[in-house]
């Protein structure tokens, strides 16, 4: 370092200017024997021009000269940027004595009174000249770390991204699957629905034709108690019951009573034996026991549509509400509750794998807040409590009502955070997961949104129970704490 700046001081390159011509070769003279690149100038205006065209690294400049003097040409050169950093080192006249507050008002660093001694005039250039080159040194590595910092924050942004991407990646296998649950339901109804028409059409208008109007009522009187049919029966006690049944056609006198058991087992008229029985003993109780069953099943297809696609539009208004473009800039009124069902539907599938889901919430108000960025937080919350406990264990969330603000605890049963890590764990890329799995900015973006909230986060962790608790203030009036 100290070599290099030698090397550079041997190098510099000096402006003189001086009208008188003695003085001027005598300075020549002295500072190129000391191996200094030395530029003579005799009067003020070629001063200013030379340092614009060629920036030297110091200049010596006379006071007195006619025209335009030293102080003026000072000026000229702070006053244009290009040349505003240049040192210049004022030479006095003779006999008038220097103003040294001039002298150091128009922008000069140093002055040298004449007659000069030549070993005092090469320690103020050497001086000057190091302090220069120290500047301009400083100066760049200040423009490189400047050009670093900026890289570093573009990398940060950019992993910020991908980490979402990634986050965003995970749930969208869960969605795809999720999404796929529905579909399957609603193509297999449809399927029904098309057997139906096909097997049915035909034969529906002369069924209908022939039935006696009692025949007639006794139809509508049993689809109609299939209708009330309401419990799901595990498949044990469907086998007991139509155990059961069996035994007491038999009893009845009933033939091909095992279909039959079947059929009103599925009906939901296991109850209603007594009711119908004289029905399926008469000529052609069965054949219409049949057609009862066919409208059956074209009923519950479409209630399976229906709910199917209740499912199904929940999951993509969950997407929609997590995938929201966040502004930013201004807060909306908004249940936190409906945030975190949103969250809780997106990871269905995830929870399905052996997550016990308890809710304890409280009645809240809607609260002023960015809604799409706290989805993010208990996104998160939740993400690491699933992984945490492996996917399998208790993830208890809790919301309440406190005097001025809002408090959301979530809680797994997870492995917990060891007090050596736990000052670690809000640093961006701070993980514990194995590379691909984690890139540990999870919490270090939770801890920035909270502070856009101005509210709190707050971890206790013991091995079996981690719980996070975020503390929100209760903001009612869109008066609101500017972020
Ligand atoms: N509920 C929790 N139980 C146990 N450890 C946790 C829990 N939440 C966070 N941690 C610890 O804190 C670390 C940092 O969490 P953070 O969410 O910031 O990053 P990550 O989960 O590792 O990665 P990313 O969130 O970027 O996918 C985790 O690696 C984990 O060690
Ligand atoms: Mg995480």
């Amino acid at each position: 370092m100290i070599e290099n700046q030698e090397l550079k001081l041997i190098k510099a390159n000096i402006l003189v200017v001086d009208d008188n011509p003695v003085n001027l070769r005598l300075l020549v003279q002295i500072l190129t024997a000391k191996g200094y690149k030395v530029r003579p100038v005799p009067n003020g205006k070629l001063a200013v021009s030379t340092s614009q065209a060629a920036p030297p690294d110091l200049i010596l400049l006379d006071i007195n000269m006619p025209n335009m003097d030293g102080y003026e040409v000072c000026q000229k050169l702070k006053h244009n940027p290009q040349t505003a950093d240049i040192p210049v080192i004022f030479i006095s006249a003779y006999n008038n004595a220097i103003d040294k507050v001039k002298a150091f008002e128009v922008g000069g660093v140093d002055y040298i009174p004449k007659p000069f001694q030549v070993e005092e005039v090469l320690v103020r250039v050497k001086n000057h000249l190091s302090i220069r080159i120290l500047q301009k040194t400083l100066q760049e590595k200040n423009t490189n770390l400047q050009q670093t910092l900026e890289e570093l924050k573009t990398t940060q942004e950019q992993l910020i991204q991908s980490e979402k991407m990634a986050a965003l990646g995970q749930l969208i296998a869960g969605i795809a699957h999720e999404i796929n649950t529905p579909l399957g339901a609603i193509r297999s109804s449809i399927g029904n629905l098309k057997d139906f028409f096909q097997n049915n059409l035909i034969k529906l208008p002369i069924f209908f034709r022939n039935l006696t109007p009692i025949e007639t009522e006794n139809f509508l009187k049993i689809l109609n108690f299939s209708n009330q049919k309401n419990q799901s029966l595990s498949s044990r006690e469907v086998r007991r019951l139509r155990r059961n049944l069996v035994a007491e056609l038999e009893t009845r006198n009933i033939s091909d009573c095992h279909s039959i058991a079947d059929v009103l087992v599925d009906l939901g008229l296991h109850q209603k034996l007594e009711q119908i029985s004289p029905f399926l003993k008469s000529e052609r109780g069965l054949n219409i026991l049949e057609q009862i069953y066919q409208f059956y099943t074209l009923r519950q297809s479409a209630t399976t549509i229906n709910i199917a696609t209740e499912k199904a539009a929940k999951i993509v208004f969950a997407l929609k509400t997590h995938a929201r473009y966040d502004s930013g800039e201004i807060q909306i009124k908004s249940d936190i509750i409906n945030g975190i069902e949103t969250v809780l539907t997106l990871y269905q599938n995830q929870l399905k794998q052996g997550v016990d889901v308890i809710k304890n919430y409280e009645q809240i108000p809607e609260i002023y807040c960015y809604p799409d960025s706290l989805n993010q937080v208990w996104t998160n919350l939740i993400h690491n409590a699933l992984q945490a406990m492996n996917y399998q264990g208790q993830l208890t969330i809790d919301v309440t009502k406190e005097k001025n603000h809002l408090q959301v605890k979530i809680t797994d049963t997870g492995k917990g955070i060891s007090q050596e890590i736990m000052p670690q764990i809000f640093k961006p890329f701070f993980t514990t997961k194995p590379a691909g799995e984690g890139s540990g900015l999870g919490l270090d973006i939770v801890n920035k949104i909270i502070n856009k909230h101005q509210a709190s986060i707050d971890v206790d962790s013991i091995p079996g129970k981690t719980t996070f608790t975020v503390t929100i203030p209760m903001n009612l009036e869109e008066e609101i704490p500017n972020v």
